[in-house]
């Protein structure tokens, strides 16, 4: 397929802002399971990126919790990771800099003493860094201890300071299923007040993400034909080359619909197909996304379908199975791949089917969201027989590549040249966001940090819209709980998945797009 690349002159890049204008106040940034991988890869990189763009605050200091005594191993390890992850230069000055604000404590979640020697070390470098009692708790840990920590910080006084502030970060996934998020929600708002509390999907902090609010509603000729009268139907793709990476205890618990369909991907179909907030204000946003999430009926279980890896090739290496990772049953009926169809019943949508499906160990990686647009009423030109892609006209497309090659592609169809018919093949018109902006290393958390940093609470989840989803889905999962699947594992390594979720559209006479990715 031909394609034409568009791309941003040098003088308009020029116009851009560098970054976010803002420096939050001092503050401690105390991080909870801080042993584990996420610290590691994302949240300090993150905070070095903020460091490097100037954007910490020059009191700030972060105190890694976690059972293990590490002492200084800590900081050490996080240094590793910031280069390793982050990108940073092992001797860049300002990382010694940086790695000197990092320090450790040790902790049990459950144990309330603990706490006050933790209340006791905050207070510590609160008076010795004149940070005048800004506190960020940010839950890494695993979720079965998010309601005890939060219990423990309320009864050592540390949600409700004398003086300062204090908000607290909860990592996904927040509950496993309807009954307990609320009990979870419960639980959060006894200590901190909803405005202090920031429920955390790094999806939201892609810029790719932020940009589909920004493609529709700072373009006007996307708007008008953002409905039914003009889509056939939407398809969201998050597939990953990846397997369970050492995290077969939690995956056996969670699955693909746990872990990726009911946060991430809900959050990108509320941002497809939310109506135009009022303003990009948290409250604005939220309730928008809410009424999309509450606009979709119960998905039949038939409408979504399982599947688990096993052994394959996934970019020229043999893989194991899912079953044969470690520390996963070899019996396990945890789902690695997941997809459904969904309606939205309002003015905009009814009709237009949304498919989603999310894997591990799939062909390639690639989150993308494709719009696909109705044929033309009449098609009244030729097609070449002797040309695969241009033996049928294709409907318009238009693609938001999430990750990798970011970026957005309008396919159309144009006139062959030099042919004596008028023969139509379909061309690409694709913006990328490297080549248009540079290239970026941030991960998604620097911006999330900061905002939490600074009490902006837009892209984080409101406890409403936490339990609507959950509501959607829990009757699936109770479903495929009460029913062993058949027969797992149903997709090799390294495939794009099983056969029945290749059924699920063909039903609708549709297929999944899989040529995923920038065309060449
Ligand atoms: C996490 C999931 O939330 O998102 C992982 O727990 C998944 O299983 C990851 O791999 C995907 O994130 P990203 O940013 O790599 O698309």
């Amino acid at each position: 397929m031909a394609t034409m690349h568009m791309s941003v002159r040098p003088e308009d890049l020029s116009q851009l802002p560098k970054g976010k204008e803002r420096t939050p106040d001092a503050g401690i940034l105390v991080i909870f399971g801080a042993s584990g991988d996420l610290t590691k890869r994302k949240l300090l990189p993150a905070l070095f990126h903020l460091c490097q763009s100037g954007l910490l605050p020059k009191r700030f200091s972060i105190v890694g919790v976690a059972r293990r005594p590490l002492g200084d191993k800590f900081a050490a390890d996080m240094r590793e990771g910031i280069v390793e992850f982050g990108g940073a230069e092992p001797n860049d000055p300002k990382l010694d800099e940086f790695v000197k604000r990092i320090g450790y404590f040790p902790l049990h979640f459950d144990d309330p003493a603990d706490y006050a020697g933790l209340k006791v070390e905050l207070d510590r470098i609160d008076k010795q860094m004149g940070i005048g009692g800004r506190r960020l708790f940010y839950l890494a840990t695993s979720p079965e201890f998010f309601a005890g920590i939060i219990e423990n910080l309320g009864a050592q006084g540390m949600a409700h300071p004398d003086h300062g502030l204090a908000a607290v970060v909860i990592e996904k996934p927040f509950g496993h299923d309807l009954a307990s998020a609320r009990e979870l929600n419960q639980q959060v708002n006894a200590v901190f007040h909803e405005s202090q509390v920031f429920r955390i999907d790094h999806y939201l902090g892609k810029e790719t993400v932020q940009n589909l609010l920004v493609f529709r509603f700072a373009n006007g000729i996307f708007e008008p034909i953002w409905n039914r009268n003009y889509i056939d139907h939407v398809q969201i793709t998050v597939a990953e080359t990846l397997g369970v990476e050492g995290r077969g205890p939690f995956y056996e618990k969670a699955g693909a619909l746990r872990d990726v369909v009911q946060n991430h991907m809900m959050e990108l179909l509320s941002l497809v197909a939310l109506e135009p907030p009022s303003s990009f204000e948290a409250e604005s946003v939220r309730r928008e996304k809410l009424k999309v999430w509450r606009a979709i009926p119960s998905i039949p279980v038939l409408n979504a379908v399982r599947g688990q890896y096993g052994p394959g090739i996934v970019d020229g290496q043999h893989v194991a199975g899912y079953r044969d990772e470690e520390r996963v049953s070899s019996e396990s009926g945890a789902e690695t791949y997941a997809a459904l169809r969904l309606e939205i019943e309002n003015w905009r949508w009814a009709g237009v089917p949304f498919y989603l499906r999310a894997g591990k160990r799939l062909q390639k990686r690639a989150t993308e969201i494709s719009i696909q647009f109705k044929q033309p009423p009449l098609l009244i030109f030729d097609r070449i027989a002797a040309n695969a892609a241009c033996s049928v006209i294709h409907p318009n497309l238009l693609t938001i590549r999430i990750q990798p090659d970011e970026g957005i592609a309008l396919r159309f169809g144009a006139k062959v040249p030099t042919t004596p018919e008028m023969a139509v093949c379909p061309v690409n018109m694709d913006f990328d966001y490297e080549s248009a902006f540079g290239k970026s290393s941030a991960n998604g958390y620097e911006r999330l940090l900061l905002d939490a940093m600074e009490g902006d609470q837009t892209l984080f989840s409101h406890r409403d819209g936490v339990e609507t989803t959950w509501a959607l889905y829990t009757p699936i999962l109770e479903a495929w709980a009460a029913k062993s699947p058949e027969k797992f594992p149903n997709y090799a390594a390294g495939s794009w998945g099983p056969e029945c979720s290749d059924r699920l559209l063909e039903r609708d006479g549709r297929s999944w797009r899989n040529d995923l990715g920038r065309k060449a």
